[in-house]
Order: C-alpha cells, then structure tokens, then sequence
C-alpha cells in the first residue's frame, strides 16, 4: 500500500523551486545574444537529415498549447501561442536571448506559479485536459513533466540518493525497489555503466556531463510521460555534449522531449520539430528540415543564418 511522504521530507513541487533557486544562482556560462553556434562550429548552412526526420510526421499530439500569453506584471513576454508538441518527437525551441524560450518551456509545467508576478492566460492542454484548471495536482502535473536545466543540479548527497529522492517522495520503497528503479534510471540515462560501482559517492563529485544525466536520471525516476531541457548542454564540452544528444535521441522513443537551444546544429541534429521565436511571438514553427533548409520568413532565415542576435 501506498504510505504518503514523510513530512519532513522536500515535496516534489519543492524540489523543482529548489532546483530552479539553484539554477538561479548560478553563474551565467554564456551572455551571448542571439546564434552561438559559430563559437563551437565552423559557420554555414546547417545540414538536416531530412530521412530521419520525415518519418515522425504522425506521432500523437502530447501538448498543445492555444492563445498561450505570458506577462510579468505588464510586460507582455509571450503573444498568443498556437504551438503541438508531439510524443516521441524532439521539439526544439530557438531564438535570441529574451525571445521566451524559457517562459514557454516554464508553461508546460506550470513552473510560472512560481515566479512572483507571472500571469499566464490561454490553454495548455495535455494529452488534451488543461493543465490550467483548479483540479490540476501540481506535484503530479511535474511528476508527468519533468525539466533538466541549464546547469546540472544535483542534489548534495549521493548518487544513488539523488535518484532515490523522487520516488521515495511518492511512496515508502523497499531495498530491493529502490534498487531496481536507481538502475533503471541510470542505465536510462547512460549513466550506470560509469557509476555502477561508485553509487554512494556524492553526486558532486560527478564530472559536468555526468551530473547532467544524473539530473536526467533523476527524472526518469519518476516516470514522466515529458522532458523539458532547457539548454541542458550549454554549460558542457563538445563530448558530454554528444552524449546527451545521443541520450535524448534514444529517450524520445519513449518521451515528448522540448528542448530549448542556442545551438542551431544541436537543434538540426536532434529535433523533428523546430519553433522560432522572436520577441514573445512564434514566429515559425514546421518540421526542423523545412525550418533549416526551407524556413518561409525571412526573420527565421536571417536567424538561422547567424544573420542576426
Ligand atoms: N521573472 C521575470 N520577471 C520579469 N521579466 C522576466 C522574468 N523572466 C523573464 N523575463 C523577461 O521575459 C522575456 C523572456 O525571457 P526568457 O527568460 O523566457 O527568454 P529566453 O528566450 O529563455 O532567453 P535566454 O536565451 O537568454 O535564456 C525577457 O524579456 C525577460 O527579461
Ligand atoms: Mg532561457
């Protein structure tokens, strides 16, 4: 039987403040406005692997969102987005600095609530019921939509509690259980082979890379149905980098996966879908091979070009 959270324990919804007071407090990696792609990639075209990409076109709609609008106090930072994102997609997100990457990918959570000020109107819709109505449990709501952050946050404990943390959460674990659920996790997140026999070491003590697939362990320890990543990679080398793309293109056989990116290559490389926002507004959103090679406005073009930040 299923016995509630001790109450002395973090909730859920208060693990996600704390993550993101962590990811606060953290030292801005890269102030660059707009495209910065060409920092790590020689400039150009970007290539598309349009094959790979065509075949998703029928997946199921997990979110959509209707006349999303976003303010903090009167600053209008998200205009009357009409957006689908699809289950086993990747559906990245691009656009300069301050175009609201972030406030949309907040909306699917409704990490928002949070944020004094914030007022959202409009739908999001999941699996269509809307998130935004009184009956929705927050705790549930981002049990089902977890989010990895920018700079990997780990918890200061250990390896194995850190993805324990949800899941006892939720209910009293036995051994054998939490066992079961840190290796699935960590082996979800490509991650067990390389901690397997150090799991009661602290988690920071992991490299960059690897706290971030703890921090996506630590999602799928909670069995979501999506994952939010905003910017998961920016603050890692070219090779950690790989690894989580690699990550997420096995995970979204499983998942809808949002990604919000900076880096036009990443977003050509891993996405189905790609939406191109500019102050506030949606200006693009099509399958990510028509975005790079065909993108009908000329403001997406001129951005993917590295035309303009
Ligand atoms: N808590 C907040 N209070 C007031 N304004 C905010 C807040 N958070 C974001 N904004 C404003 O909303 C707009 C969108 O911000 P957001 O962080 O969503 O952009 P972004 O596209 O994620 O940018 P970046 O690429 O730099 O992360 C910006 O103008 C920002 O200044
Ligand atoms: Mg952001």
């Amino acid at each position: 039987m299923n016995s509630p959270a001790t109450s002395d324990a973090l909730k859920p919804e208060e693990v996600q403040s704390e993550a993101m007071e962590h990811e606060e407090n953290q030292p801005e990696t890269d102030q660059t406005e707009g495209p910065r792609y060409e920092e790590d990639f020689m400039s150009g075209p970007v290539q598309t692997s349009s094959a790979e990409h065509e075949q998703t076109a029928d997946h199921d709609v997990k979110i959509e969102t209707r006349d999303l609008n976003v303010f903090y106090d009167s600053f209008h930072a998200i205009k009357s987005v009409d957006m689908e994102i699809r289950n086993q997609e990747i559906t990245a997100l691009i656009g300069p600095s301050g175009c609201g990457k972030s406030t949309l990918l907040r909306c699917l959570n409704r990490m928002n609530d949070e944020i004094p000020g914030a007022r959202v109107e409009g739908e999001v819709l999941i699996d269509g019921k809307s998130i935004y109505s009184n009956e929705t449990d927050l705790v549930s709501l981002r049990r089902r939509v977890g989010q990895v952050f920018q700079q990997p946050n780990p918890f200061p404990m250990s390896i194995y509690d850190n993805v324990a943390y949800g899941p006892r959460l939720q209910r009293r674990l036995s051994r054998d259980e939490a066992d079961e659920i840190v290796e699935r996790s960590l082996r979800g997140a490509a991650l067990w082979d390389e901690v397997k026999d150090d799991l009661r070491k602290s988690a920071l003590d992991l490299s960059g890379g690897q706290q971030q697939r703890l921090c996506i362990a630590r999602c799928l320890a909670v069995e979501p149905e999506v994952l939010l990543m905003d910017e998961p990679c920016s603050a890692l080398d070219p090779s950690a980098t790989f690894r989580i793309e690699e990550l997420m293109l096995e995970l979204k056989e499983r998942y809808a996966i949002v990604i919000v990116t900076h880096n036009m290559y990443q977003a050509s490389r891993v996405s189905d879908r790609t939406g191109f926002f500019l102050l506030g507004e949606l200006v693009e959103f099509d399958m990510t091979t028509r975005i790079f090679e065909d993108p009908q406005d000329d403001r997406t073009d001129a951005y993917i070009r590295g035309r303009f930040g």
